[in-house]
């Protein structure tokens, strides 16, 4: 083959290679150490000159042709692959954003917080009680003595082994009204006081969560009646709710307080029509209540004469659902964005 047509072929072959790897390997084939050309040029000084100078000058010029096509080919691919690139890893600017959510406070911050004022605005300052409990205050000092039948309406997290008598038994607990003792115990009447926060049952299905929320509040005060109560009550309601509606009592029983009731309010669905929220009764209950018993009293050394007082409690969640209108409980422990957007209140910037 002569000189020239094995130049052509082999640009031939170059000019189809498909990547770079591919030239690279032909170029070591056709130029390197051990290609024919490279071998060829080294025996150059073999022949006699004459015929060595018109081999030399065409071999050369045969191998700077190869390496102007090589270089041609190379810098076409690498352009080709540069540009694969940038195809592949092109933004494209017009497409949608994935959403992004402003921070909110939760329905049940957001209840919380409005509880809190409406209570405030009627005299009650926050006190504390702890979420570890010993069972004396989540219990017997309530006037639920260890054998109480009620103890078993709610289905307490026992921390320690069970000890009927054992009275360092402690407890997650089951309600808020532990901060009536602490109240009983810190303060001397007249005293209104709110304890808002975490209480913990074992119970778990569509309308009850291990964890939830309470509220409770208490006054005590020379003269304080069920009228007073009653007439409180009503009030926390409207000014929490934002507006008035209305109400009723219904007897009911607590160990802590006596007599007792329940407070419900108008179902504000249907407006009292009955619908599925309020199971057709046209009524939602929010509270309980009752004049506080005297064996509670009698914790701060009070009596129910010279010292009476009231006491409440209700669930935080549930007026958090009835004021947002939220149907679901679940919704409220999941922290879904979406979900928080649509029922969470805007937060107040900090100044
Ligand atoms: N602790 C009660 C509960 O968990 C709620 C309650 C009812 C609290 C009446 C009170 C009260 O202070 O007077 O069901």
């Amino acid at each position: 083959m002569d000189i020239t047509t094995a130049l052509a072929d082999i640009q031939a072959r170059i000019n189809k290679s498909s990547s770079l790897k591919d030239l690279e390997d032909m170029r070591i084939q056709y130029l390197g150490q051990n290609s024919e050309l490279t071998k060829s040029l080294q025996s150059l000084g073999k022949l006699a000159p004459e015929e060595r100078r018109v081999k030399g000058a065409e071999l050369n010029q045969l191998k700077m042709d190869l390496q102007i096509t090589f270089a041609a080919m190379k810098a076409g691919l690498e352009a080709a692959e540069l540009n694969a690139q940038l195809a592949s890893q092109a933004i494209d600017v017009t497409l949608p954003a994935d959403p992004t959510y402003q921070g909110r406070i939760h329905p049940v911050t957001a209840a919380m917080e409005d509880i809190a004022a409406a209570l405030k605005t009627l005299g009650f300052v926050h006190a504390y009680g702890p979420e570890v409990e010993s069972d004396d205050y989540n219990f017997t000092k309530l006037n639920l003595p260890p054998h109480h039948p009620a103890r078993q309406d709610q289905d307490t997290f026992y921390l320690n082994p069970f000890n009927a008598e054992d009275r360092a038994r402690y407890v997650l607990r089951t309600q808020t009204s532990n901060v009536q003792i602490r109240a009983l115990e810190a303060y001397k009447p007249p005293f209104r006081v709110m304890g808002i926060g975490r209480v913990y049952r074992r119970d778990y299905d569509l309308t009850h969560t291990p964890q939830f929320h309470q509220v409770e509040g208490m006054m005590v005060e020379s003269g304080t009646t069920f009228a007073h109560m009653r007439g409180v009550l009503d009030e926390f309601l409207r000014l929490f709710f934002g507006k008035s509606f209305k109400t009723r009592m219904r007897p009911h029983y607590f160990p802590f307080t006596e007599p007792s009731g329940e407070i419900d309010m108008e179902c504000q669905a249907c407006k009292g029509a009955g619908c599925r929220i309020c199971k057709n009764s046209g009524w939602l209950e929010v509270l309980g209540c009752g004049m506080v018993h005297r064996n509670v009293l009698a914790v701060g050394g009070l009596n129910p004469v010279e010292n009476p007082g009231f006491a409440f409690g209700a669930g935080v969640d549930r007026l958090a659902m009835l004021k947002y209108g939220i149907t679901d409980l679940r919704l409220l422990f999941e922290s879904h964005g979406a979900f928080l957007q649509q029922f969470g209140k805007a937060p107040v910037a900090a100044v």
